[in-house]
């Protein structure tokens, strides 16, 4: 799994490495960290890699970058099959898969001009409940209209 792609880009000091992106969706996921951001973070994009699991898939890896819990989140939304590998002295110290929460709050907005949460977003938080993961459907707690990938990707690559 990880062969093909260290022949590519070899192994990072500290930082985080997002492994098993779906193939093609690595610069959804740079978009959405707001990546790249300077010589800070030193990094690497690997793209149509082979995976035994996933037949194709992209890599991306940042040196001193931690991800929040609402980036984690939305990576989850476009990369389902994610993982993160936290990165210490070159060794992976944590791998998670990424998990799209049941109840999505704050990350996105709701498609529906009219809805209370685009209206009113002191006293109603866009809030959206999980409906189908593959393909991905959200139902907005409020007024109920379903959102899908590409509204999510649209508002991600929005002012970014
Ligand atoms: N990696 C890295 N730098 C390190 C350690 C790991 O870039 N210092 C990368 C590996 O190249 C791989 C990912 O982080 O893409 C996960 O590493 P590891 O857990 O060692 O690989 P696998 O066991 O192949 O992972 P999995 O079981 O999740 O497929
Ligand atoms: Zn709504």
């Amino acid at each position: 799994m990880a062969m093909d792609s260290e022949l590519l880009v070899r192994k990072i000091r500290d930082g985080t490495v997002i492994d098993h992106i779906p193939a093609g969706n690595a610069l959804n996921v740079i978009r959405i960290l707001g990546l790249p951001r300077g010589r800070e973070n030193r990094m690497a994009l690997i793209m149509y890699t082979s995976s035994s699991k996933m037949g194709l898939k992209d890599i991306v890896k940042v040196e001193g970058l931690e991800l929040t819990a609402d980036e984690v989140n939305m990576i989850a939304l476009i990369a389902p099959t994610a993982t993160i590998n936290i990165v210490r002295d070159y060794k992976v110290v944590r791998k998670e898969r990424v998990k799209i929460p049941e109840i999505i709050e704050n990350i996105i907005r709701c498609a529906n001009p009219n809805c209370i949460s685009n209206q009113d977003r002191e006293t109603a938080i866009p809030k959206f409940r999980l409906v189908s993961e593959d393909p991905i459907i959200l139902r907005c707690e409020y007024c109920e209209r379903h959102t899908y990938k590409e509204d999510i990707l649209r508002q991600f690559m929005e002012g970014r």
